[in-house]
């Protein structure tokens, strides 16, 4: 065997092993192809710096794990699953109770993709405080974005398809909002429900949309994302250990180094998705039923904040200008005229500093938000206060220009106190909002009880319902 692939080992020798090692044994010569195959994936080398943990977090590799967890799971469940109306919910049930392993394999389909919004979100935010969306990764940025967005309408399409209650209902309110839009709103919102109503037709475009359109979108997205990681010469490091490059004094073979450590963490991943599956089953409640709506009915958890959003601004403020002008300040965020700061990129929060005002702005996100949402609950009415006003400004323009003159004055103080760059100047408005935002998602999932009034979680009614 060593004779017949001689040129073909030697070839590989000159390319990838460094030294005159001729495999020796029929081990060796697996274990050559096996590290020739990762090296068509990942470079030789990479920089010593590139493997600290915690610039990552490893993130970004646990959404690939995630995404093919998923993808081996979900084309397990399609031998079973009918996506049809008077089928779909029945099928479910024949899984979980009559095949083996089969509510293992939902169980491990749902608790991953609900991990792997979080998981994206996270990655996304060390993105965005290590300072890694400028160039030369600003469009790997903007593949980022889209990979997030087919995440989240993987995740809803899904949603649907076991055809319960919860299901039935969280897709209806989720597609009503669409409604709000002006102009195209009730024209999107039939395209969304492929009718008037979910109904069959509904549930066959989620699916198609679930199984075979988003994967392929998702696949071509993900290999741009990681080729894109590559061209930029891998994850971002700091650039006073950058520096070195030019000698690489500070660069490790791929092989045992990084490859070593991602295997640890896809297995602990692994291991607590396992574990987690096995403990807990994903929610099934009874079949859908369109003509009883639960009370409250809710979005799906990672859209409760546009759906607490609804509640305290005009719905053209809370499904649509809100939401652009995110999406919008997202997409141009590494195209802003501020320059990448090369002292910075690959330091979390770009500074002491930076950490030290990141912090203020959380803790003033964490006791200004709840206040401001209880005083517009229970306090703040324009449009009772002044009546004859549109409500598109009295519960639009008002609350909006309140909150904006908030941060103005925020954004003034800090710059003041701190002196601070653009960087971190920027990056002390994000995690404002940012928190502002999950305090509402909180809000809005444990917080809101029968007729989406505030209430605590523990109460009894809320469970009832
Ligand atoms: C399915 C979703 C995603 C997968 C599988 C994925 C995977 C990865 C991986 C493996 C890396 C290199 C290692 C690491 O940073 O952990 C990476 C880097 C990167 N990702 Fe993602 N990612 C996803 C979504 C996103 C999103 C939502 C954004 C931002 C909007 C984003 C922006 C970036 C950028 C800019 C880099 C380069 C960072 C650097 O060089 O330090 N990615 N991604």
């Amino acid at each position: 065997m060593t004779y017949n692939l001689n040129g073909f080992f030697s070839r590989i020798r000159h390319s990838i092993i460094r030294g005159p090692v001729y495999p020796q044994t029929e081990q060796e010569c697996k274990r050559i192809i096996t590290d020739s195959l990762i090296l068509h994936f990942r470079p030789r080398t990479v920089p010593e710096p590139a493997l600290k943990f915690s610039l990552t977090w490893g993130l970004g590799g646990m959404a690939l794990v995630l995404v093919m967890l998923l993808a081996l799971t979900g084309i397990l469940l399609k031998f079973v699953y009918v996506p049809l109306p008077g089928k779909a919910y029945e099928s479910i049930l024949v899984l979980q109770n009559e095949v083996w392993f089969g509510q293992l394999i939902r169980n491990i389909h749902h608790w991953c993709a609900n991990l792997l919004v979080i998981v994206v979100f996270l990655h996304m935010l060390r993105v965005f405080f290590t300072g890694a969306f400028h160039s030369p990764r600003r469009f790997n940025w903007i593949i980022g974005l889209f990979l997030l967005f087919f995440v989240l309408i993987s995740n809803f399409t899904g949603y649907l398809l076991p055809w319960d209650q919860l299901a039935f209902w969280a897709i209806t309110i989720c597609t009503g909002m669409v409604e709000y839009i002006p102009g195209v709103g009730t024209w999107l919102q039939k395209m969304l429900r492929s009718g008037p109503e979910i109904g069959p037709a509904a549930l066959l475009m989620f699916y198609t949309f679930h199984t075979a359109i988003l994967p392929v979108c998702l696949l071509i997205c993900m290999a741009f994302h990681f080729w894109r990681v590559r061209k930029a010469g891998g994850v971002i490091i700091p650039a006073s250990l950058d520096d070195q490059s030019d000698t690489k004094p500070g660069y490790v073979p791929t092989i045992p180094n990084l490859v070593l450590r991602e295997l640890t963490v896809a297995l602990v991943l692994v291991a607590f998705i396992l574990v987690f599956s096995i403990l807990f089953d994903a929610p099934l409640e009874s079949p859908a039923n369109p003509g009883m709506s639960p009370n409250p009915a809710k979005a799906p958890w990672y859209f409760m904040g546009i759906q607490e959003l609804l509640m305290h601004f005009h719905p053209v403020f809370a499904v649509l200008i809100i939401p652009v002008l995110v999406t919008g300040t997202l997409i141009l965020l590494p195209y802003l005229t501020y320059q990448s700061n090369r002292r910075t990129g690959g330091v979390w929060f770009f500074s002491r500093k930076g950490r030290r005002m990141g912090i203020v702005a959380a803790i003033t996100a964490l006791v200004i938000t709840p206040p401001a949402i209880i005083t517009d609950e229970y306090f703040m009415n324009f449009t009772a206060s002044i009546p004859g006003l549109p409500t598109l400004i009295s519960n639009g323009f008002f609350p909006a220009a309140i909150i904006l003159a908030g941060i103005t004055g925020f954004h003034r103080l800090i710059k003041r106190k701190y002196n601070a760059s653009t960087n971190e100047t920027i990056q002390t408005l994000f995690i404002l909002l940012l928190v502002s935002f999950i305090i509402l998602t909180v809000t809005g999932i444990w917080f809101r009880g029968p007729g989406m009034a505030l209430t605590w979680p523990w109460n009894p009614e809320l469970s009832s319902s």
